[in-house]
């Protein structure tokens, strides 16, 4: 088993350059499904998830060619083998049910295992299937010995209106490419507003799709009757940037958080502010300077974008933990995601949770102690709690960590941290 090991650290110093995102990249390789000709995402990050993702576009009949040391992929999809997802791809990440939109919407047909619950919460896909059904497909769930399977289809989908209950991102990632080969126009109302919704529809409309509003809270779609292949640019993970920018805080150090868009991580650089972390927006990113006075505690509420991200909650909760005062939490997007508590309080955090508040006494003087990411950002939180905590920190389940950060010991060694990821053998 790996395990990441980790030393209290002095004060971060340098620049850490930000990948490309995660949740933006898996369904821009999702959409290639869309087309048969060949299409070439750059700015790829070189993650466990989007090796999943390509192995299920191989699954499905497509030729990918991965070159993570250019950090680009190129997708050519000319025939669509068949539109069932194997149970281990989406069991393994279930940001795979993303492609069901596609496969839908090019073939007619898709059936796709339920991802099913994970560290953080039910993760149901009842959004996904009304958007499919208001598009006019029939969809079933079918029950089976190893699992339950959610089948979609239609001879030719038909725009429609719809109002999503949740802004979910998933769903409207899924509908936006379905709604793209439709006939007709789709209205979706209350959709997801994240930039990875707008990368997408960019991503979309290169290929000849005419879709807009994405990022407001009415989308747009105009059916066409096929798409093309195009090129395109991953945008930079805001999550990733997050973390590094709290990597600095939470060790007063002065750090440039590098190839990054400032106005993607509004709400932690104003909570960041308020805790009295010093930022300043240089040529193409951000400078974060922890100083040398303590932190003042502060109140976060998650909200889907452009509020407070749920993606970043648990590194903030391992900020907060050391700030002056008692701090709130309230996470209103999962409502399981409070699983690194246990975990930072084995550090010494003296954190209590009551539903889905958490409450955090501040001034914890945190020690190192072995623990365990539940998932990918409780590991993340962990690893910047052991850089302020006394002692060695250790940290194992790191291949969640790194399905989503792309070298996360090695960004934060190259910043001065105490830090090693050891294979267990
Ligand atoms: C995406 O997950 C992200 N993953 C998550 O990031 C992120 O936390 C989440 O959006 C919210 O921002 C990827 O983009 C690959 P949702 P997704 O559908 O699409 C409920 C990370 O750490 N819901 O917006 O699965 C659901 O239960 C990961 O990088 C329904 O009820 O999130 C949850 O409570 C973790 N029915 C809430 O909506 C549905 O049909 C948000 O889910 C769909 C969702």
């Amino acid at each position: 088993m790996t395990k990441i090991f980790i030393q209290k650290s002095e004060p971060l110093r340098g620049v850490v350059a930000i990948g490309g995102s995660k949740n933006a990249v898996l369904p821009l390789l999702a959409a290639t499904l869309l087309t048969e000709e060949p299409c070439v995402l750059d700015g790829v990050p070189a993650l466990k998830d989007v090796e999943v993702m390509c192995r299920l576009l191989r699954s499905f009949g497509a030729e990918v060619t991965e070159e993570p040391e250019a950090h680009r992929i190129t997708v050519r999809t000319a025939v669509i083998r068949t539109s069932e997802a194997p149970q281990d791809l989406v069991r393994a990440m279930r940001a795979s049910v993303v492609a069901m939109g596609p496969l839908l919407a090019r073939t007619g047909f898709a059936r796709v295992p339920l991802p099913g619950g994970c560290a953080i919460g039910d993760r149901p896909i009842n959004l996904h299937e009304k958007g499919f059904a208001a598009l006019g497909a029939e969809v079933r769930t079918v029950r089976e010995e190893d699992g339950v399977c959610v089948e979609a289809s239609a001879d030719r989908l038909a725009g429609a209106e719809m109002y999503l209950d949740f802004a979910s991102v998933g769903a409207t990632e899924n509908i936006m490419m379905a709604a793209a080969l439709a006939q007709g126009t789709t209205i979706i109302e209350n959709p997801a507003q994240e930039p990875e919704i707008v990368d997408l529809a960019n991503f979309l409309n290169k290929m000849g799709a005419r879709i807009k509003g994405a990022g407001t809270d009415v989308i747009k779609i105009e059916g066409v009757d096929c798409l093309r292949g195009a090129e395109h640019c991953v945008i930079p993970d805001r999550i990733e940037a997050a973390t590094y920018m709290l990597a600095a805080a939470i060790t007063h150090g002065n750090v440039l958080v590098d190839n990054m868009l400032p106005n993607h991580v509004t709400p932690v650089i104003a909570k960041l502010r308020e805790s009295g972390v010093r930022i300043r927006e240089e040529e193409s990113g951000l400078r974060v300077d922890g100083g040398a006075k303590n932190f003042l505690a502060t109140d976060i509420k998650t909200l889907p974008y452009p509020g407070f991200p749920t993606d970043v909650q648990p590194q903030f909760m391992a900020f907060l933990t050391i700030a002056d005062g008692a701090s709130t939490i309230m996470e209103t997007v999962f409502e399981n995601r409070f699983m690194h508590i246990e975990q930072l309080n084995l550090m010494g955090a003296g954190i209590t949770e009551e539903g889905r508040r958490a409450f955090l006494p501040g001034g914890a003087r945190l020690h190192g102690a072995c623990v365990r990411a539940t998932d990918l950002r409780c590991g993340a939180a962990l690893v910047l709690a052991g850089l302020a905590a006394k002692g060695e920190t250790v940290v194992s389940d790191v291949y969640h960590i790194e399905r989503g950060y792309e070298d996360l010991a090695g960004k934060l060694s190259g910043l001065g941290a105490q830090i090693r990821r050891e294979e267990e053998l």
